[in-house]
């Protein structure tokens, strides 16, 4: 930990987390708002300015990182005072020296592995010390960090942190660090009071989750199906997802455990970045185009219904055009149900950075408007299959309209829908229109718990 000097400050009433980036940002976000709430600092009311300002922030491409300094800029602009503005996440990570040499308003940086230490980071700006905490001590933020009494009617819950797979244009290994996962005891522990405070639905999240390993009670050595099997046994438990998985580690008890656990949903999103073998090797993938088809088999095998998704990235550098119309082959292969597609991003200290063959931005704009559109004609071809039937909704808030509810659909699509309803409850739906993202319908019955 390293400190400077800077002016005091009265001690903050309210905070705000904006998070960035992915899944694990919300959940690390949620860990922070429930750790500052713990220390008697208020979330904002809407619409008032907050005295703590935390940016979780993203680094995974070029413009997630960007967005913090502006961000920064918006937060101190004519401003009498400003707020203390921490920034957490893998941009403080990254560039945590580069952000205090950059940005005098900021006056902690905290690391994705350090953020348990905010309260006592907090103490000192307050005393006038800007500090930086990017230490990344192996899993002792958990243990450190409040009891879970809140959640949502769907939750996430981290079980592993850190990737060891070094795909070339990647930063998560530098900025989540090693491969870590958490145990399985605490892991119960907190989905069962997860569901104590009214989750119904958990989403396990790891940069790797399918490479999650743990001990069962007896000491034997198991895999993510493992874990998934312990907690479909907490009987108010509805629905287990995962995500975001590596096809290397995919194990047989996994893809068994979709064919064995109604409580774990029809839904894999299986990023393939490429779909020519020439790039894929270059990105350090261990996958070819070939074996990932051979692995969704296996999945459909077991689960004939199963919605799958997956990430893109188009313009790597050397990537012709005949290579990228391999990528649009395997998404006519795979019929995807949803699917993430990027611009490839330079990103500093990683491989891919250096190699020769760096693509102009207006071909990756080309490249990424031919994907979408095949992704997109997928997506709505998956959703309309669904119109004319029924199916399960959890119902997670209210819609912009009156008498709406929004929830999700097994397969990970967003339902709205009209009718009553508690916020947490499994409800059927008449599913009878299919826009580009989600779905719309009217409610049938409760199906209760
Ligand atoms: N440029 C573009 N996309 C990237 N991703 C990861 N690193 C980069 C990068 N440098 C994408 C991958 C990954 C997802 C989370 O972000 O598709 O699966
Ligand atoms: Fe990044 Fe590859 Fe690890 Fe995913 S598997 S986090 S893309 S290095």
């Amino acid at each position: 930990m390293r400190k400077t000097a800077s002016s005091s400050r009265i001690q903050p009433k309210t905070y705000r987390v904006k998070n960035f980036g992915c899944q694990m940002n919300v959940y690390d976000g949620e860990r922070m708002a429930e750790m500052l709430s713990g220390q008697g600092i208020a979330p904002a009311p809407e619409g008032q300015d907050p005295d703590l300002v935390v940016l979780n922030t993203c680094h995974i491409r070029e413009k997630a990182a960007e967005k913090v300094y502006s961000d920064i800029g918006r937060l101190i602009k004519g401003k009498k005072t400003a707020p203390l503005i921490a920034v957490a996440g893998c941009v403080a990570q990254a560039e945590g020296e580069e952000i205090m040499a950059r940005a005098p308003a900021v006056s902690m940086v905290v690391g994705p592995q350090a953020y348990h230490q905010l309260p006592a980071m907090i103490d000192r700006a307050v005393g006038g010390a800007r500090s930086t905490n990017t230490d990344m001590p192996a899993d002792t933020k958990f243990a450190a960090l409040p009891r879970r009494r809140k959640s949502a009617p769907s939750a996430f819950l981290t079980i592993q942190e850190g990737c060891d797979k070094f795909c070339t244009y990647c930063v998560v290994p530098y900025t989540r660090g090693t491969e870590i996962s958490r145990p399985i005891s605490a892991l119960l522990n907190e989905a069962e009071l997860l569901v104590e405070a009214g989750a119904r639905e958990i989403t396990l999240l790891g940069q790797n989750v399918n490479a999650w390993s743990g001990e069962d009670t007896k000491g034997h050595r198991i895999g993510l199906a493992g874990l998934i099997r312990a907690l479909a046994k907490l009987p108010d438990l509805q629905r287990i997802r995962y995500t975001t998985s590596h096809p290397g580690d995919m194990d047989d008890a996994l893809i068994a455990a979709h064919g064995e656990i109604d409580k774990l949903m029809p839904y894999l999103h299986l990023p393939v970045q490429s779909g020519n073998d020439r790039v894929l090797k270059a990105m350090n993938r261990s996958h070819t185009a070939d074996s990932y088809l051979k692995l969704l088999d296996r999945f459909r095998a077991v689960r004939p219904d199963i919605a799958l998704s997956g990430d893109f990235i188009v313009g790597f550098p050397g990537e012709t055009e005949a290579e990228f119309a391999d990528t649009l082959a395997l998404v006519d292969a795979v019929g995807y149900a949803a699917a993430y597609s990027f611009k490839y991003s330079a990103r500093p200290g990683t491989p891919a950075a250096t190699m020769d063959g760096q693509i102009e931005r207006a071909v990756m704009d080309e490249r990424l408007q031919r994907l979408q559109a095949s992704l997109n004609r997928d997506q709505l071809a998956f959703n309309a299959a669904s119109v004319g039937k029924t199916c399960d909704v959890l119902v997670e808030r209210k819609g912009k309209f009156p008498g709406q509810l929004l929830g999700k659909s097994p397969w990970l699509q967003s339902v709205h829908f009209t009718g009553e309803a508690a916020i947490g409850d499994m409800v059927t739906v008449d599913l009878t229109e299919a826009m580009g993202s989600s779905l719309g319908g009217h409610l049938v019955k409760d199906t209760g718990e």
